[in-house]
């Protein structure tokens, strides 16, 4: 694959946005600030947001000490030109053992906020006895001032991005850094 540089073009459409090593400085931060302000003993419940979040759920999960369990949830949110996304959780949230659990909701990407509000309000109905929400990215849009996660990697413009799990139309997601994709190679209606 190579190595590419930040803000390299690569020649097919994307350029490098955020490396690998600045991912990796961040995700520690993130980690160590998670791990600060958890009650000591007590078991976290992350979330995470399919499939999205996968790369960063299993770095980040690799720099917590504390008891730790994983549940997915697949969500899918479709958008058009305008940035209003129906969102679609696939999987029963209330279903899951959330009742009275310290609770991380966690995605790679902020972009309009709908997913983490969908979610959040889910999760909130089952009572967990605490829910933060982590993304690694939150793109530079105007959104509802109340969709505010505790816990942020980095803020990056508002471009569509790629790699480190996140997709466009299900490739890219194995990139090791994250990748602004052309506007030229993005279509207008377009599933996320
Ligand atoms: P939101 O609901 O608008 O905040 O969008 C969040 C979801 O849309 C994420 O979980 C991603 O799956 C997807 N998404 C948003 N922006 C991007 C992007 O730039 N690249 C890839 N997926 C994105
Ligand atoms: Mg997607």
């Amino acid at each position: 694959m190579g190595t590419h540089g930040e803000g390299e073009p690569r020649g097919d459409g994307l350029t490098v946005l955020v490396g690998e090593t600045e991912i990796a400085a961040r995700v520690a931060e993130l980690a160590a600030a998670v791990e600060r302000d958890h009650p000591p003993g007590e078991p976290l419940v992350i979330v995470a947001v399919m499939k999205g979040a996968l790369v960063f759920l299993a770095d980040l999960v690799r720099r917590l000490a504390m008891p730790l369990r994983i549940e997915l949830v697949n969500a899918r949110s479709y958008r058009g030109a305008r940035r209003e996304a129906t969102v679609h959780i696939l999987d029963e949230v209330a279903a899951l053992p959330l009742s009275g659990r310290h609770v991380l909701l966690l995605d790679c990407v902020l972009d309009s906020g709908s997913t983490l509000t969908a979610l959040r309000r889910e999760i909130a109905a089952c009572g967990p006895a605490s829910l933060r929400t982590c993304v690694l990215l939150r793109k530079a849009v105007p959104r509802e001032p109340d969709v505010q996660p505790e816990y942020v990697g980095m803020d990056i413009p508002d471009v569509f991005v790629v790699g480190y799990g996140l997709d466009h139309a299900n490739r890219w997601r194995h990139l090791p850094y994250v990748a602004a994709l052309g506007q030229d190679a993005i279509p207008e209606e377009q599933e996320r």
